[in-house]
């Protein structure tokens, strides 16, 4: 007997406790049950396809079930598919530093885990215990995984007040800022402030700055909005970090093994201190690092930072990793370039079909690879502040209507381009666009 999308519903109404991350609300339907996955669509139990445009908030970056990729895999799974954690190490541990340290500009040594949200925890022990410093500095509409410390928290506005962030209940870009049963203290260790801004930072910086370990930011604000950072703030930020003495990381969780080879550090010429690796770094499988300058993450090596992790160094996420990053790096990096075209057609394609139905405030933004799309009257918008102004209430019809008509696409109004999608896809992603656009409510 085969099940539909109901009855599955009706037995995880009995065991489970809703969806799988709950970051942002569930869609308002009755959840939909995938049953397989190829290339990029992917079919319910009921044999309904969706197109993906979610690739899975950003790791599928070949789509499901890459042939190389999966080949990659299965050799691995044949030959050591377990890690081996303090007893011994593989050869596939040094076969991926070696490369993440020839493409990556900040990279000197690589240390590995399984998810973005550990690999940042690891990064603000490695900063606190290199500077002997007690507060991270991040920022408004960033986002850092799911631990108390950096969930959300909103910027505190009395400048007279250390920035500590506050806990208020509420949501940024659709996504929870904050947690019942968060610990009281967690987010007193932390400043927050505006992103983007200059002068935001160097007031900070001239008031805390002598406290301050580590500064944390996204290069690319991807988890909101996809803004760009202003042109010569990554390098006011990195010139500030010198100036006093704080660690520089970039998040990379999102920008890394997607916007280039090198991350965002290569595209803006920017190199921090340390970076962290998740999602696309190993194209779908549990898997992620942080990389960085050795003096730091050598208090690794010596034990006096502890790294732990039973699965640390998974050898099936290395392997995916290794395939993933010769993937890329293949034909002097044609992937990066069938991405460009593909999310420029989608770009263009799009923009022309809003307005052939009526939609004349369409705003698409975004880095390579991954396509923000909200209804605001602007070119470009650089912080959440900005975006304020978008017309929320479409913006959540649109994603609706999407997945109505066949077309996953992210949570946070996102969609996610992959090099290696089919003309015939592409081709069917912009029909059911059409029928979207067709269906959204117009502009007041
Ligand atoms: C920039 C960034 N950092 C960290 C994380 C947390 O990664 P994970 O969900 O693998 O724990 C995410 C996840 O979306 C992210 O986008």
């Amino acid at each position: 007997m085969s099940y539909t999308n109901a009855n599955w519903a009706a037995r995880a109404a009995k065991v489970l406790t809703g969806p799988q991350s709950n970051l942002a609300p569930p869609l308002p339907f009755p959840s939909i049950f995938a049953e397989r996955a190829a290339g990029h669509r992917i079919f319910d139990v009921e044999g309904r396809d969706y197109i993906d445009l979610a690739l899975t908030m950003g790791p599928l970056i070949f789509g499901h079930g890459h042939q190389r990729w999966i080949s990659a895999v299965e050799a691995q799974l044949d030959r050591l598919p377990s890690p081996l954690p303090g007893q011994f190490h593989s050869p596939l541990e040094v076969e991926l530093g070696e490369r993440m340290v020839s493409a990556i500009p900040c990279a000197e040594r690589v240390k590995y885990g399984l998810s973005g949200s550990e690999v940042v925890q690891l990064v603000f022990r490695l900063a606190r215990a290199f500077t002997n410093r007690p507060y991270i500095l991040r920022f408004d509409g960033h986002y850092h995984g799911w631990m108390d410390n950096v969930l959300g928290g909103s910027i505190n506005q009395d400048r007279h007040l250390p920035p500590h962030p506050i806990d208020s209940p509420g949501t940024a870009g659709g996504f929870n800022t904050s947690t019942a049963g968060r610990s009281p203290v967690a987010l007193l260790d932390q400043y927050k402030i505006e992103w983007n801004d200059a002068e935001a930072l160097q007031d900070v910086l001239e008031k805390y700055g002598d406290k301050i370990a580590l500064i944390h930011m996204e290069p690319i604000m991807c988890n909101f909005g996809g803004c760009p950072p202003r042109p010569g703030y990554l390098e006011t930020v990195r010139e500030l970090c010198d100036r006093y003495g704080i660690v520089l990381c970039f998040d990379e969780v999102i920008t890394g093994f997607r916007v280039a080879l090198g991350g965002a550090q290569e595209v803006f010429g920017v190199t921090p201190d340390l970076a962290t690796y998740g999602k696309a770094i190993a194209a779908g499988l549990p898997f992620a690092a942080v990389a960085g300058r050795a003096d730091i993450m050598e208090l690794l090596s010596d034990r006096r930072v502890v790294g732990a992790g039973t699965f640390n160094c998974f050898p099936l996420g290395m392997a995916a990793a290794v395939a993933t990053f010769d993937l890329l790096a293949e034909d002097n990096g044609a992937w990066f370039r069938e991405v460009d075209r593909i999310q420029a057609y989608f770009r263009q394609a799009l923009s022309n079909m809003a307005i052939s139905h009526g939609h004349d405030d369409l705003f698409l933004q975004g880095p390579r690879g991954q396509i923000y799309v909200d209804f605001l009257k602007a070119d470009i918008a650089y912080s959440p502040t900005e975006l304020n102004a978008a017309d929320a209430a479409r913006r959540g019809a649109f994603r609706l209507i999407c997945m109505d008509e066949g077309l996953s696409i992210g949570a946070g109004s996102r969609i996610y381009i992959s090099g290696t999608m089919s003309g015939e896809d592409i081709t069917e992603a912009l029909a059911r666009f059409d029928k979207v656009f067709a269906r959204l409510p117009k502009p007041n």
